[in-house]
């Protein structure tokens, strides 16, 4: 919840859900750093999948980063995740070479 948190605190315009009949079946987060657009957290409800919400998340997701300028668009996905890279490359994403690094500067409870 603290990412849902603080995503609502910067571009909160960014975080689409997908809903049926008043019920959450889908979301994906966005955001522009003025560098790179990033989708993180996409994800639809098993009851829902294969039925074309990721691909209208994502979609939404693209549409609202290039209206801010945003020229490229990028997310990371587990390496054994072989089903949403499967779906990526369906919607036009190609893998790059690249080490993530990160840092934590906050600590969640
Ligand atoms: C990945 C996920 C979001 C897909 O959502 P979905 O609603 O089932 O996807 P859609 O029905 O919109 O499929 C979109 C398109 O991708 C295609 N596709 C889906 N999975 C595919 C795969 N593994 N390989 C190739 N194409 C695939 C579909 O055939 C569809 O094609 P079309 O629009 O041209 O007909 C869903 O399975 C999910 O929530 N997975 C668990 C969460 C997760 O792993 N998220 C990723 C975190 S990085």
């Amino acid at each position: 919840m603290a990412d849902v948190r603080r995503k609502q605190a910067m571009q909160p315009g960014m975080f689409f859900v997908a809903e049926d009949r008043d019920h959450v079946v889908g979301t994906v987060m966005a955001g522009y750093d003025g560098h790179r657009g990033w989708i993180h957290y996409l994800a639809v409800s098993d009851d829902h999948r294969g039925t074309g919400v990721g691909r209208a998340l994502v979609e939404e997701a693209e549409s609202a980063l290039r209206a801010l300028g945003c020229p490229k668009v990028q997310l990371q996905v587990r390496p054994d995740n072989s089903n949403v890279i499967g779906l990526y490359e369906h919607l036009g994403y190609a893998p790059y070479e690249a080490i993530n690094m990160g840092k934590r500067l906050v600590v969640d409870d």
